[in-house]
């Protein structure tokens, strides 16, 4: 196999961010979210997965993935921070306490007499956008989605079909976003951004919040089926929120023993890792069209706020050619033995296409001794989407599309 990976350790790594203190993804705070989300008749736990023979095959001790494709139907787990935040704008503007709030009193003809119609504007490669082209539907508003320049038809189609006005842009998705936030202030839009700037914070975070009930679900299922913490979480980042979300509420619970977080990002759009080369660690981003086939994981900036996190939290960070996302796609869809089938599309798959290149080449033998990723590991990785471009995940689990190519060589310039 042609080299597909670069990797660093993160010499910034410290634990204990400041940002963390107080934190907003303690448990009890996370907990009412849960209780909020769990309020909408849609609300299901997402199920996880132990792949016994996957795991045997990579000498690991256990390797459990969690599998978001289930989450509200929308076939990837951005549903769970749109709807949270959402929903806390909705109760804000309408009056509402949100310490005891359910869903159904968003509802309520009073709430909906003092807030009339509104309008919610997002950017996004799908996921994002369906959550919010979603969660607006179940609350009575409309909305706009704006979309990268070549973006997924039959993903634009799926935000269609929640009830939302789709437009694909010229420009990539960081410009995107921008043109969302001007067009938000010139026409009183209510502006669901998944990442933050200075100014723009507080709806990213509740966006963040929301994700961090995976990780609550997940300790929940670990403890009631008495299995022991992970040692190792694969994350894939995009701007970061979904990674920082979860390394935060995983340190917030563990702060003595929480599992070694590495980060894992699309050659073509990975701000993360070039972001931990700098001699200072300072924010890099990358520009240009950031063509990838990784669509939810294509971002040029970190957000700012999920980056401070990631910095102190991450131990590593990896930068894959899309190839390793193939390959992940292919592994879960197609299992050892009594294994799980899972179908995990091309940014839910990449955590597990980086374990599998790991766990059997000789590249891999050194990184996994740098990061004690040995027999007795127990790997957690969370498949963030489904097949949410059928077609697509279908000409690359059947027709092996992405097989080894490109090398990574051939994508970094
Ligand atoms: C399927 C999927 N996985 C992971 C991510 C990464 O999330 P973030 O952009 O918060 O890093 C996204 C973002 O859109 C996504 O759609």
């Amino acid at each position: 196999m042609a080299k597909q990976l670069r990797w660093t350790l993160n010499r910034f790594h410290s634990k204990c961010p400041a940002d963390l203190n107080p934190s907003p993804f303690q448990p009890q705070t996370v907990d009412r979210i849960r209780d909020f989300l769990q309020s909408h008749p849609a609300y299901q736990e997402t199920p996880y997965h132990s792949l016994k023979q996957l795991a045997a095959h990579l000498n690991i001790h256990n390797l459990i993935i969690k599998d978001e494709s289930l989450r509200f139907g929308l076939n990837a787990f951005k549903g769970v921070g749109g709807l949270y935040a959402m929903g806390r704008v909705v109760a804000e503007r309408a009056g509402l306490d949100f310490s005891s709030l359910s869903f159904s009193q968003l509802l309520e003809p009073e709430a909906r007499k003092k807030l009339g119609e509104m309008t919610f504007v997002s950017a996004t490669d799908g996921n994002h956008g369906r959550g919010v082209a979603w969660a607006a539907s179940e609350l009575g508003h409309k909305c706009k989605i704006f979309m990268p320049k070549g973006s997924s038809f039959i993903r634009s189609e799926a935000i269609r079909e929640e009830g939302a006005e789709v437009q694909i842009t010229e420009v990539n998705y960081d410009e995107t976003v921008r043109m969302c936030a001007e067009m938000a202030k010139e026409n009183n839009w209510i502006l669901i951004q998944d990442t933050s700037w200075d100014g723009y914070e507080e709806i990213p975070l509740w966006i963040m919040q929301g994700y961090s009930v995976i990780a609550s679900e997940l300790i929940e299922q670990f403890q009631k089926e008495q299995m022991e913490l992970p040692t190792h979480i694969i994350l894939q980042a995009g701007v970061g929120s979904f990674a920082a979300s979860l390394a935060a509420y995983f340190t917030n619970m563990f702060p003595d023993h929480s599992p070694r977080i590495i980060l894992v990002e699309p050659g073509a759009a990975d701000c993360f890792f070039r972001s931990f080369t700098t001699h200072d660690g300072h924010m890099e981003q990358v520009n240009g069209d950031l063509a990838t086939i990784m669509a939810g994981l294509s971002c040029g900036v970190p957000n700012p706020y999920a980056y401070r996190l990631l910095k102190n939290l991450a131990d590593a960070s990896f930068s894959c050619a899309d190839s390793l996302s193939a390959l992940g796609s292919r592994v879960l869809g197609n299992p050892i033995g009594d294994d799980d089938r899972i179908i995990s599309g091309e940014s839910g798959s990449i955590p597990i296409g980086l374990l599998y290149y790991l766990r059997t080449t000789e590249e891999g033998e050194e990184i996994c001794k740098a990061l004690s990723i040995d027999e007795q590991s127990r790997v957690l990785c969370i498949s963030t989407e489904g097949d949410t471009d059928p077609s697509f995940y279908r000409d690359i689990v059947w027709k092996g599309y992405y097989s080894n190519l490109p090398a990574y060589s051939e994508i970094i310039k």
